[in-house]
């Protein structure tokens, strides 16, 4: 796999030189997709240990090399500028992050923000729903693989599920709209809970995704390739029970998604093995320790830590860095389950 990037970055020619400049169109790539949405991990930590996504010891990224949370703001507000609609929090788990709050309710008062999001394990949403509501977050995403406390405790190495069960109930009474579980599917794990976890989800007027497992990071805890479940089989095993009518309907993610007769729920399906969905990417990524991550399944990176830090009081610096980023964007990612991760870089640096 080739790591460098395509094209030095220093022989790119950028015209736009102020923030006025800069128009809803301003983060297009050399494949003609416009970026609109941008995910940021703000901390690589995480109170749980999925199995599919970090290995038993992990070495998380020492506190100083982090943006802080002023940091975070202004790559946040630079991409707004640009045009980007969308922003997803994520982690590791972003709420174990200290101080995000305040994250959270400057972001949300971002003219031009049309979605602040959050991607959550769900543990601490108990404390924090009600004020992650009134901050403006629109949409919160939850992780939830099993219904069964044993398997919980197995799949996430240490976690217990009373926890996250009271973080989506406290999610939904804070008032959410279109709360969302993401369930990764592992065969002989948890793959005979998929009727119940679309049950529950249903039962709750609640969105679910079902996920396939990515090589992302090396785990040591099972062969990728042989717990694979596509979603082909997670459709085919739901169609015994339910009604599954597709639509076009799209949150802007790379879910797919099917509406169950007579009801409000959508189940969704992110299949990145079994239905590539590259050619519409409209992401990037910001790692906490401030590197674009233009791919999740690439290492093609900006540092973006340095240009913040080099010009502490000047963003237009960084918002060439973004437009100039753009071009390095690959086409698509290099996944292959089959074969030994190429990507070193666990699922919590990036949060999905
Ligand atoms: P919404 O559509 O806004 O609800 O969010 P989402 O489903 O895109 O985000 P979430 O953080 O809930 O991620 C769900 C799963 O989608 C995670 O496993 C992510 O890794 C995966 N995912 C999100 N974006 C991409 C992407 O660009 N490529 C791939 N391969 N997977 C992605
Ligand atoms: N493959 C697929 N999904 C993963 N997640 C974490 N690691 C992986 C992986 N290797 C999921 C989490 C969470 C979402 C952000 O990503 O379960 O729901
Ligand atoms: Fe934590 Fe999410 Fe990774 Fe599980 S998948 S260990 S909850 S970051």
């Amino acid at each position: 796999m080739r790591i460098d990037p395509e094209i030095p970055l220093e022989t790119l020619t950028v015209k736009a030189e102020s923030r006025e400049q800069y128009t809803q169109s301003s983060l297009i790539d050399r494949f003609n997709r416009r970026i609109d949405y941008l995910r940021i991990s703000v901390t690589d930590r995480c109170d749980l240990r999925c199995v599919y996504c970090m290995s038993e010891a992990m070495q998380f990224v020492p506190r100083s090399q982090l943006l802080t949370l002023e940091e975070l703001y202004r790559v946040g507000k630079s991409f707004v500028d640009m045009g980007v609609g969308k922003i997803r929090i994520t982690g590791g788990e972003p709420l174990t992050r200290r101080g995000v709050m305040q994250l959270f309710e400057s972001l949300g008062g971002l003219d031009g923000l049309r979605e602040l999001t959050l991607t959550t394990n769900g543990t601490l949403l108990a404390r924090h729903a009600q004020a992650l509501k009134a901050a403006g977050v629109s949409r919160i995403n939850i992780s939830l693989d099993t219904l069964r406390a044993d398997r919980f405790r197995a799949i996430t190495r240490t976690g217990d599920i009373r926890r996250t069960l009271a973080g989506i109930d406290a999610a939904l009474e804070a008032g959410f709209q279109r709360v969302k579980i993401n369930a990764v599917i592992l065969k002989n794990r948890n793959h005979d809970e998929i009727p119940q976890l679309v049950a529950f989800a249903e039962s709750r007027g609640m969105d679910i995704s079902f996920i396939e497992e990515m090589p992302l990071g090396v785990i040591g805890d099972h062969d990728r390739a042989e717990v694979f479940y596509s979603s082909h089989q997670v459709l085919h095993d739901l169609q015994r029970h339910y009604a599954l009518l597709p639509t076009t309907e799209t949150t802007g993610g790379p879910a797919r998604y099917y509406r169950i007769n007579d009801s409000d729920t959508r189940v969704g399906f992110i299949s990145p093995h079994s239905h590539n969905f590259c050619e519409h990417c409209n992401r990037v990524r910001l790692t906490a320790e401030g590197r674009l991550l233009l791919c999740l399944g690439q290492e093609h990176a900006k540092d973006l830590r340095r240009v913040v830090r080099a010009n502490p009081l000047d963003d237009e610096p960084l918002r060439q860095a973004i437009l100039q980023a753009m071009q390095i964007k690959p086409k698509g990612h290099a996944f292959d389950i089959t074969a030994q991760p190429v990507l070193f870089r666990h699922m919590n640096v990036t949060g999905g």
